[in-house]
């Protein structure tokens, strides 16, 4: 239940009192970030981590003059692949098998799959996948935040284009999606702290399904299975 009361805890911190978060913790938190899952494993998107007052005090006037991004002790600014490549896929496969000891050769067949399917979408469609692999590595950092007792507020709400130019993202193929300030809150202060927390009701946010509830498709077998790359 631990997981469940640490979540319990957590809450988008409005205001927070400039306490420095330790260096473990920190680390801690980014390292949840990385081991997050992603689809195909292409892991593309990655994390800057800013605690330098100058520079915070800009990307503020870019977040809707939002405190949490002057009063944290450090912010994350998630930033995921602008498009799919065929060389930046193979890159992160070359790596995987490298590591494993494996021939480069044993993820011809998945990657081709894989960019056959990509290269047919819009760089448009690739910005908005991999931005949204990035929610999940965020989604991990927010949880291992809450068991850290670290104070953590997701944010969307910054305009991503003047961060990208701020940051020099433009032209790095990387765009900025998501901001994390990590910190402590200040009790006295914030609004939102003993405000009771509201999530959809059980009954609404669960449904189970049977056979008997699903529509009755002809659905044929796939000719194609995702298989052990080393058959
Ligand atoms: C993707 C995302 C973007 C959010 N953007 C902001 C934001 O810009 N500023 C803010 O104060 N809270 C932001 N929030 C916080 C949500 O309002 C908050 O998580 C939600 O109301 C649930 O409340 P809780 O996190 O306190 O439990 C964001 C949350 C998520 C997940």
């Amino acid at each position: 239940m631990s997981l469940l009361n640490d979540l319990q805890w957590r809450y988008a911190t409005k205001k927070m009192n400039g306490k420095k978060v330790p260096q473990d913790k920190l680390d801690y938190i980014l390292e949840a970030a990385r081991l997050a899952p992603s689809s195909s494993g292409l892991q593309p998107y990655k994390i800057i981590v800013i605690s330098d007052e100058a520079l915070l005090t800009k990307i503020k006037d870019l977040a809707w003059n939002q405190n949490q991004i002057i009063d944290c002790s450090h912010l994350l600014v998630f930033a995921a692949w602008d498009k799919y490549t065929e060389e930046r896929i193979t890159e992160v496969f070359n790596y995987t098998m490298d590591e494993r000891d494996l021939p480069h050769s044993t993820m011809d067949d998945y990657k081709n799959n894989l960019w056959g399917m990509y290269s047919q979408l819009s760089e448009e469609w690739h910005a908005h996948h991999a931005s949204k692999q990035s929610y999940i590595s965020f989604s991990m950092a927010i949880a291992a935040a809450a068991e850290q007792k670290v104070d953590a507020t997701p944010m969307e709400g910054f305009l991503p284009e003047k961060l990208d130019e701020l940051l020099k993202l433009k032209g790095s193929g990387y765009k900025s999606t998501l901001l994390l300030p990590l910190g402590y809150r200040e009790n006295e202060n914030d609004w939102l702290v003993n405000m009771k927390k509201i999530r959809t009701p059980k009954e609404e946010f669960i449904t189970e399904m049977t056979i008997d509830d699903a529509a009755n498709l002809e659905t044929e077998p796939m000719d194609k299975t995702i298989s052990d790359p080393k058959k």
